[in-house]
């Protein structure tokens, strides 16, 4: 009978087989996917697995520190945290078109990835968290896709090590369940889905550290507020948008003129269409109020209740 103790037995087995006395290389996201991978192989073979974790400043409040806290801290596993915040921003510097912004962001995280693993010695694999899923998908990916999708994580073919991929035959709700196995925290394995190049395609046309510190912020007081209305798992996916436009308020007695605040919220199966959740108007007050009093900057909240199709989840 298939259990997940047996998996994860037969696993770190064949692990262990696998690599021998040799050393793991894995990217650390804080994703589920790359979350898990790293535990499984961290229990399989200990101090032989580094991770890298980059931090490319496009995170959500507060995940870089969590991270930490759970895979160095906690787990003491071999991290090596990479702050590679100034780069990436000075990389999108002056960069307003989605898709470019996408690869640049990809690209950069390739280019530090590569740098960091090039001072390792006698690195011969590299963990992947590729699910079964993500083979079926790309076997039958169709020449045009709508936007692409470059996740942190996936590395470039020039690396020359043996990959091992243990969550390989798993979907995702398995993957879940393995990681509540390995004692994975909650918020890491009921993760939200988060694009690879973060808060970058949520602050929509150029990037600034302004502008992200807006919707860090925004995005946290929503998280904050969709918990204690116990609504997080009922929404697929929910955050906060920047867009590029500012409009006139009054506060206190002045005239204010500042940017609008986006909310996101959606229920889905698989992210391919989604519906806008039907969020309480109470809740979406006490959102707005705190966003406009909370966050500098922000005189407006609007919330986005179109579905997909016509619209896609993010709004780049
Ligand atoms: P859209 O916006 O296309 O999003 O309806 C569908 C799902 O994919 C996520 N998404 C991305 N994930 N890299 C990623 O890893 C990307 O560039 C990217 N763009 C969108 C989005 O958050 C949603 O879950």
């Amino acid at each position: 009978k298939w259990t997940m103790g047996a998996f994860i037995d037969q696993a770190v087995a064949a692990i262990r087989e696998q690599v021998g006395d040799k050393k793991v290389l894995c990217a650390l996201s804080g994703g589920v996917d790359s979350s898990v991978v790293a535990t499984l192989v961290h229990r399989a073979i200990g101090d032989q697995l580094i991770c890298i974790f980059v931090d490319h400043g496009l995170l959500r409040k507060g995940e870089a520190e969590s991270v930490m806290q759970t895979f160095f801290d906690k787990f003491q596993m071999n991290v090596i945290k990479v702050d590679a915040r100034q780069r990436f921003l000075q990389k999108l510097k002056g960069v307003s078109d989605p898709e470019q912004k996408r690869k640049i962001i990809g690209n950069e995280f390739i280019y530090v990835f590569e740098e960091e693993a090039g001072k390792l010695e006698g690195i011969e694999f590299l963990a992947q968290g590729t699910l079964y899923t993500d083979i079926i998908e790309s076997g039958t990916e169709t020449a045009q896709t709508i936007k692409s999708h470059h996740n942190v994580g996936g590395l470039p073919e020039e690396m020359k090590m043996d990959v091992i991929e243990p969550l390989n035959t798993l979907f995702k709700d398995e993957v879940r369940k393995l990681g509540e196995e390995l004692g994975l925290p909650e918020e890491i394995v009921w993760r939200q889905p988060f694009p690879g190049p973060g808060l970058a395609i949520r602050v929509l046309g150029e990037v600034t550290e302004e502008k992200l510190e807006i919707v860090r912020e925004s995005d946290y007081i929503l998280r904050e507020e969709i918990k204690k209305a116990g609504l997080e798992r009922e929404i697929w996916q929910y955050f906060t948008t920047l867009p590029n436009i500012r409009s006139v308020g009054v506060m206190g007695d002045a005239r204010t003129y500042d940017y609008t605040v986006g909310i996101r919220a959606v229920t889905s199966v698989d992210g391919m269409t989604a519906d806008w959740a039907r969020i309480p108007y109470e809740v979406l007050e006490t959102i707005s109020n705190r966003i406009c009093n909370e966050v500098p900057g922000v005189n407006r909240v609007v919330y986005d209740i179109t579905s997909k199709p016509p619209a896609t989840i993010e709004w780049e």
